[in-house]
């Protein structure tokens, strides 16, 4: 198994890997909608004997007041349905904060699991002082800083990029 970079040709297989894991084909719309409009974005695959298993995410999002700050959301992120449980997610958020780090992003947020991320540093947001504009209990959003100490004195709210919006 091996994580890289997609490229133009693996975006048909990213579909259908985001359209299996999840309920619907909005997280796979979504990812095709990000890859268009959202810059930088960071967007890799995970892929064993030539099939695309695996696929995360990240796009920029905004901290109210300070727009200078890089930063970017982890979403969405999808395993093939066989393929879960086996440590491939955890290859894919390993190996997408390496990306970032050197892509000298500030920090990453992520709306997801409470008893997943924090094994890669992410902690709730709030405890770092910043928040989401999504009504979601406030453990589910989470915030690693990759540069240390970026977060702090600074507060205020995450905005990710539009596309969200059309997630139900
Ligand atoms: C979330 C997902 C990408 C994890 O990939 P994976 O390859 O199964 O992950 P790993 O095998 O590395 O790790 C499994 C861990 O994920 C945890 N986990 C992550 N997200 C979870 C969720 N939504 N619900 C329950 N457990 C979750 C499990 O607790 C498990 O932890 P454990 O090993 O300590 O029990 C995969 O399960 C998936 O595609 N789910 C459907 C889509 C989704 O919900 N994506 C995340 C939201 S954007």
């Amino acid at each position: 198994m091996q994580i890289r970079l997609e490229k133009e040709r693996d975006q048909r297989a990213v579909h259908a890997v985001n359209s299996s894991a999840f309920e619907t084909r909005a997280e796979a719309d979504l990812v095709d909608v990000l890859r268009e409009q959202a810059r930088p974005h960071i967007s890799l695959i995970a892929e064993d004997k030539g099939i695309i298993i695996g696929h995360i995410m990240f796009s920029p999002v905004s901290l109210r007041g300070h727009p200078k700050i890089r930063a970017l959301g982890l979403a969405p992120m999808a395993v093939t349905p066989r393929r879960q449980r086996q440590g491939i997610g955890t290859a894919l958020v390993q190996a997408g904060l390496e990306h970032c780090k050197r892509g000298n992003f500030a920090f990453a947020v992520v709306l997801g699991h409470p008893r997943f991320y924090p094994r890669f540093g992410f902690r709730p947001a709030r405890e770092l002082g910043i928040d989401s504009e999504y009504d979601v209990p406030p453990e589910v959003f989470m915030a690693l800083e990759l540069e240390p100490g970026a977060l702090e004195e600074k507060s205020g709210r995450v905005r990710y990029h539009a596309a969200f919006n059309n997630l139900s």
